[in-house]
């Protein structure tokens, strides 16, 4: 690739919200840098895969790609790993796949530029692998958003809770926050390029610092929403320990502020939460889940929950289930418990048997299942504003989410045409476990 005019690249993201976001701002930057973006592996001079280690699965659908590299391997291409398998595995990586020539984490994207030069006079092993010592974040002057309704902002990377089983703090270094000026500057551009949603991200969204001191993560949000020409905002991911009640404070109050938190729980045991690290027990939990059904919004709530941490007996897992019904989540994550390199949670014994771990989920699931059913049908007869995000022609029917994000399938007066990320007003006709269904009833 070196020398050739055309400069271009292939990218390919797994993981989580944060790892599309962050490929966007790669995207943005390689194509500053004056290369040009193909839609496969094929055309490309540079392979790129954004990969996530946060389960096993993730991380061996990384290592089947690479397998994949070698029949390429003459053809001249070059080919990088970034994000956390890369910062995980680190060099390791050149020694499994020869054939891979840039290995960087995503502590170190701010470092691409120097990177991309190395590559194209020919180095070979051009590395990236800042971790914890890094204070600074990802920013770039351009970023290629890919969602053509929501725009993500990240306002806080890293993580320090090194929670037993998560591999995050490791591969993600540090928690350091943007200055709320620089969340606010870019909020404003992403209105002045037609947005009207708005997703702040961080591992612990909530956990956010303003370097400046001008503002809490509260007051941010109020910040946020009232940029002129932004509907809606929302945050993923709330951390329990860190959700104060001014958050819930600042949603009652602000109507662009999206009536839904996301606070993963991982287990109903206190016992558990304990083993697993998580800072808070779960009448603490509950607590906060008191302080957000007060509010007087309907906030919907989500969680992420795992089964099978080590030691989990079976009357803690019920624990689990018994939260499950207490709270009334609109919708769970669930997850196997699944070992990972580095964690404190690989030394403890009594490891759950896979099969035990899959009856645990199936019923976890089915529970939810229940649950979000019921849930959703507390909306059929309300009229629901929904930002309409696509049209599915097979059925005749558009699609969009409400202010709860839940999906809304629904129908419109015959001869009406929407336009995606416009605003309409939906009557619940029906529900399901994880949607909803209606008929428009106004913009
Ligand atoms: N095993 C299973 N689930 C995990 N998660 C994080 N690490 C692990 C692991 N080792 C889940 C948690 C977290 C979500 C993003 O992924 O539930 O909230
Ligand atoms: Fe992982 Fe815990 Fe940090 Fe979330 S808070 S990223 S689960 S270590």
């Amino acid at each position: 690739m070196s020398g050739s005019a055309d400069k271009t690249f292939y990218l390919e993201t797994f993981g989580c919200q944060m790892n599309a976001h962050d490929s966007e701002k790669v995207v943005g930057t390689l194509l500053q840098q004056g290369y040009r973006q193909v839609p496969s592996v094929e055309e490309a001079g540079l392979v790129l895969y954004n990969t996530c280690s946060i389960r096993d699965k993730a991380e061996q659908k990384v290592f089947n790609r690479l397998a994949d590299y070698k029949k390429y391997r003459t053809q001249g291409k070059q080919f990088g790993v970034l994000g956390c398998v890369a910062q995980q595995e680190g060099e390791k990586i050149f020694e499994r796949a020869p054939y891979v020539s840039l290995v960087c984490g995503s502590a170190s994207y701010r470092n691409l530029p120097q990177m991309l030069v190395q590559l194209e006079t020919g180095g070979q092993r051009v590395t990236g692998l800042d971790d914890r010592a890094t204070d600074k974040c990802f920013e770039t002057e351009y970023t290629a958003r890919t969602n053509p309704h929501r725009g993500y902002i990240t306002i806080i990377e890293g993580c320090d809770k090194f929670c037993a089983y998560c591999v995050v703090p490791y591969t993600r270094g540090k928690e350091r926050s943007r200055t709320s000026s620089s969340v606010l500057e870019e909020a404003r551009q992403l209105v002045d390029l037609g947005y009207t949603e708005i997703q702040l991200l961080g591992q612990n969204v909530n956990s956010y610092r303003d370097p400046d001191g001008k503002k809490s993560f509260a007051e941010l949000l109020v910040a946020v929403a009232s940029v002129a020409g932004i509907r809606r905002v929302r945050f993923t991911t709330s951390h329990p320990r860190d959700f104060g009640r001014d958050i819930v404070d600042v949603i009652d109050s602000v109507p662009a502020l999206c009536d839904h938190v996301h606070l993963p729980v991982q287990s109903g045991s206190s016992r558990v939460l304990d083993a697993m690290q998580r800072l808070y027990t779960r009448d603490e939990y509950l607590e906060r889940i008191g302080w957000i059904q007060a509010a007087r919004r309907d906030i919907s709530l989500t969680s992420d929950l795992i089964v099978g941490f080590p030691g989990e007996t079976e009357r803690e897992f019920e624990e689990t289930l018994s939260l499950m019904d207490v709270v009334g989540y609109d919708s769970v994550f669930t997850f196997k418990y699944s070992p990972r390199p580095n964690t404190p949670a690989l030394r403890l014994e009594d490891a759950i048997p896979d099969a035990e771990k899959a009856r645990r989920l199936a019923i976890l699931n089915d529970k939810q299942k229940q649950i979000g059913a019921r849930r959703n049908r507390r909306h059929v007869g309300q009229v629901l504003e929904v930002m309409v995000e696509g049209k599915n022609p097979a059925r005749g029917q558009w699609i969009g989410r409400t202010s709860q994000i839940k999906v809304m399938n629904f129908t419109v007066p015959a001869g009406v045409e929407l336009t995606t990320g416009s605003y309409v007003q939906v009557r619940v006709t029906g529900s399901f476990p994880n949607s909803l269904v209606g008929e428009m009833a106004g913009v």
